[in-house]
C-alpha cells in the first residue's frame, strides 16, 4: 500500500471531524474549501497524485469514497447548522402575545353631555320625540311668537346677544330653547310630544352658577285635553326617573309671555334631601326651571286652533343640573376643558 491511501484516509478522518466540529455556517464553509472545493483543497491534491500511482483504478476508488463521505458530512453538518440558525431566529424574533398593549387613556362623555342624552333617554321613554332648532336664531321665534312683543320688558330680562345680519335686532343667538316650540308648531299639527336639549346663550356675566353659554332641555306637549294636572305629573315623573322617589317637585306661580299660567318648579334638595343646606340656601329646595300651559297666543301666532288643543310647555337649565348631581361648586369647571377636573366623572 502507497502513502497515498494513508493520506486518503487521514484527510477523510479529518474532514469529517472539522466538519462535524464546526460550529457555525462560516466555519463549515472554511472547513469545505480546506477539504473538498477546487484543486488547491486537501482532496484537490490528492486527486493530482492520483497518476502517479501504481494502482491508479484503486487510488481512484480510494479517493472517491473518501470524497463522497466528506461530501455527505459536510452536508449533514450544514442541514443542523441552518436547522439550528433558524430556531435561534424563532426565539429572537418570537412576538410575545401576552405582553400588555400601549395604554390608551379613553375618554368618556362630558358630564353635560351624559345628563343631556340621559333626560332625552326619560323623555323618549314617556313617548317624546326629539328636536332640533338653531343655535343663530330669528328674533320671530326667540320672542315674537312667543308673545314677547316688541319693546316688551321680558326681552330686557333675557340678556339677548345679537348677531350683525339682516334687519338691526332680527337676528340673535338663542337665549332659551322655546323658539324650537315655536318652529315644531309651525311644521305640524297636534298632537306633539317633543323635547328639545340645546345650547343657549345670554349676555350674563360669568359666576359660580351663571355662564354665558349654557344647556336647556325644553318640553312642548300640544294634544286635546292636557291640563295643568298633566304637566306637573310629567315634571314628577322625569324628577323621580332621574334623582329616585324620594325626591319630590313643587311648584310656584310664575311668569313667562308665553305660558299661562306659569309656573317655577324646584325639587327636593338632592344634598340635604330638604333639610335645608348650604346648597339650597337652606330651603331644602332647589329651582330647575320654568313651566305652564302654553298661552292662546302663542297658538294664534302658529296657527293651531286652541278652542281645540291645549297644551304645557318646561324648560330648565341641564348644567346646573349636573352641578346638582355632581356637586359642582362653579360652572366655569365644566367649561375649562381641564382634563383633570373632568377626568373625575
Ligand atoms: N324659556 C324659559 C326660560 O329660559 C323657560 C320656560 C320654558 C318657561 C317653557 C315656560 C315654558 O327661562
Amino acid at each position: 500500500m502507497s502513502q497515498f491511501f494513508d493520506d486518503t484516509e487521514a484527510v477523510r478522518v479529518e474532514g469529517i471531524r472539522a466538519a462535524l466540529g464546526a460550529e457555525t455556517i462560516d466555519a463549515l464553509d472554511t472547513a469545505f474549501r480546506a477539504y473538498l472545493k477546487g484543486k488547491s483543497s486537501r482532496a484537490g491534491e490528492l486527486k493530482q497524485r492520483i497518476k502517479h500511482e501504481l494502482d491508479r483504478a484503486a487510488a481512484g476508488r480510494a479517493l472517491d469514497e473518501a470524497t463522497k463521505a466528506l461530501e455527505a458530512a459536510f452536508a449533514e453538518r450544514r442541514a443542523q447548522l441552518e436547522t439550528a440558525v433558524q430556531a435561534a431566529s424563532l426565539v429572537r424574533d418570537r412576538v410575545d402575545l401576552t405582553l400588555p398593549g400601549r395604554d390608551y387613556r379613553r375618554g368618556h362623555l362630558h358630564p353635560v353631555t351624559r345628563i343631556w342624552r340621559e333626560l332625552e333617554d326619560v323623555f323618549v321613554g314617556l313617548g317624546y320625540k326629539v328636536a332640533e332648532g338653531p343655535e343663530v336664531e330669528l328674533d320671530w321665534y326667540n320672542f315674537e311668537a312667543l308673545n314677547f312683543p316688541p319693546g316688551h320688558p321680558a326681552r330686557a330680562m333675557q340678556d339677548t346677544l345679537y348677531v350683525r345680519l339682516g334687519e338691526p335686532e332680527q337676528v340673535l343667538l338663542r337665549t332659551h330653547t322655546s323658539p324650537v316650540q315655536v318652529r315644531v308648531m309651525e311644521a305640524q299639527q297636534p298632537p306633539i310630544y317633543i323635547v328639545a336639549p340645546g345650547r343657549v346663550f345670554r349676555r350674563d356675566t360669568l359666576d359660580a352658577r351663571h355662564s354665558p353659554v349654557f344647556h336647556q332641555i325644553e318640553g312642548l306637549a300640544v294634544d286635546e285635553g292636557i291640563t295643568l294636572g298633566d304637566l306637573l305629573g310629567t315634571i314628577e315623573a322625569f324628577v323621580h326617573a332621574l334623582f329616585g322617589p324620594s325626591i319630590a317637585s313643587r311648584f310656584l306661580p310664575s311668569f313667562f309671555p308665553f305660558t299661562e299660567p306659569s309656573v317655577e318648579f324646584a325639587m327636593t334638595c338632592v344634598f340635604c334631601e330638604g333639610a335645608g343646606c348650604g346648597v339650597c340656601s337652606k330651603t331644602g329646595w332647589v329651582e330647575l326651571g320654568g313651566a305652564g300651559m302654553v298661552d292662546p297666543n302663542v297658538f294664534a301666532a302658529v296657527g293651531i286652533d286652541a278652542e281645540r288643543y291645549t297644551g304645557f310647555a318646561f324648560g330648565f337649565g341641564i348644567d346646573r343640573l349636573v352641578q346638582l348631581l355632581y356637586g359642582v361648586d362653579h360652572v366655569k369647571n365644566l367649561w375649562d376643558g381641564d382634563v383633570r377636573f373632568l377626568r373625575q366623572f
